[in-house]
């Protein structure tokens, strides 16, 4: 007995504690998912009337939003990330629509929320097209979130003031500054690289707690510059970790290391790392339940957008890492990538209104968008295997 075991343990160590799907199988498992995805969302587009973008489906009913709406990037960007894998004509005739009716938003200023919006969708356009004009929506964009940076707190300002807040800064903010700093490195105004940065060292210094987790939502005082209350308006409790914001932060740090090659950002991507893969309430099928300190786990419901938020920035961040945390970084993505391949989280074609995932949560707290599908975790999903195909395979 005592052999077996030792002979077990040697084997996987030999493939290296993180053993990695094998290259054919996940050749495989992203060919069959983009092609999926081309058929789903030709679904999904049928669905969505022309002046508005799909939110999600619930109750057997499409939900629509307007432009305006945080998430209006996404559905144009997914499709632009299925085109780029699967070259179906059909969908980047749909991207190109969809773009059309997004393009006025760039010169909205009534939250922080223009990076999702124009980079997630025009930034990924250009990144497949480098057409000229694509560019210019994002440069437009750009000045407008620089608007909302407040130079006395030194952060971009989330949300506008109202009975909650007076000066909130979420951590999903970080999720916003790939466009300034983009924009900066294509040859436009410094300061939008120079916001950016600000902007993580403030929300490095104030965000985090000693155990690399993050509090969702900083009150701060325009007047004085510091932090009046660290609360939460999506998670459990004021000092839970929201799973959402956890893989935001998570996602942010790599972008911002990427850009500026600062050690300290890739330290802190690395730490918060750690925090997510060490937790023992992280899943073995690593698809967090929607706030790892949720008082019902294990029968909390699971957050897939978490899920494939976190694939997809761990597989950058691995760019960026070496040895055995980099192993760590590509398998627990790849064991990512294959649940939320599986039937436990992805629909059936035709089904979940042309969505690809299930079992996302929005907010809870407000009992919205609860275990459903969302147009960002699709996204990211298909963000995460195409960077799997680019990168590991
Ligand atoms: N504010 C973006 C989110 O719900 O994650």
């Amino acid at each position: 007995m005592k052999r077996i075991v030792l002979f077990f343990i040697g084997a996987v160590y030999c493939q290296g504690i993180f053993a990695q799907p094998s290259k054919k199988a996940m050749q495989q498992l992203i060919d069959e998912n983009m092609q999926f995805a081309a058929q789903q969302y030709k679904v999904l587009a049928q669905k969505t009337p022309a002046t508005v973008m799909p939110r999600t489906f619930q109750g057997d009913t499409l939900v629509t939003s307007n432009t305006k709406w945080w998430c209006s990037g996404f559905y144009p960007g997914t499709l632009w990330l299925i085109y780029a894998g699967t070259k179906d004509a059909a969908i980047k005739e749909e991207a190109e629509k969809r773009l059309g009716i997004l393009e006025k938003e760039k010169t909205y200023t009534g939250n922080h929320d223009l990076g999702f919006m124009m980079y997630c969708s025009f930034g990924t356009a250009y990144d497949i097209t480098k057409k000229p004009a694509y560019k210019d929506v994002i440069f437009t964009a750009a000045h407008s979130l620089s608007t909302r940076y407040r130079p006395s707190i030194k952060a971009i300002q989330s949300w506008d003031s109202s009975k909650n807040f007076n000066c909130p800064v979420i951590i999903d903010n970080m999720m916003n500054l790939e466009l300034l700093e983009w924009v900066t490195q294509q040859g436009g105004d410094k300061k939008y690289h120079e916001i950016a940065v600000t902007h993580s060292n403030t929300t490095l210094k104030n965000h985090y707690r000693p155990d690399y987790s993050s509090w969702h939502v900083l009150d701060y005082n325009l007047a004085s510059g510091g932090v009046s209350r660290k609360k939460t308006h999506q998670g459990y409790a004021d000092e839970s970790a929201w799973a959402r914001g956890q893989v935001w932060g998570l996602y942010g740090y790599t972008v911002m290391y990427r850009f500026t090659k600062n050690p300290a950002y890739l330290d802190l991507a690395q730490k918060i790392a750690g925090f997510l893969l060490k937790h023992p309430n992280l899943p073995a099928d690593k698809i967090p339940y929607w706030d790892f300190n949720a008082p019902d786990i294990p029968n909390a419901k699971r957050d897939a957008s978490a899920g494939s938020i976190m694939a997809s920035a761990l597989l950058e961040l691995a760019q960026y890492s070496k040895g055995k945390v980099k192993d760590e970084y590509v398998a627990t993505a790849g064991q990512i990538l294959e649940s939320l391949s599986s039937p436990a989280y992805r629909a059936p074609l035709g089904s979940n209104g042309g969505f690809l995932l299930l079992h996302s949560v929005g907010s809870l707290p407000h009992n919205s968008e609860v275990d459903v599908p969302l147009t960002y975790a699709d996204y990211y999903f298909i963000e995460a295997l195409g960077r799997y195909k680019k990168w590991y395979l």
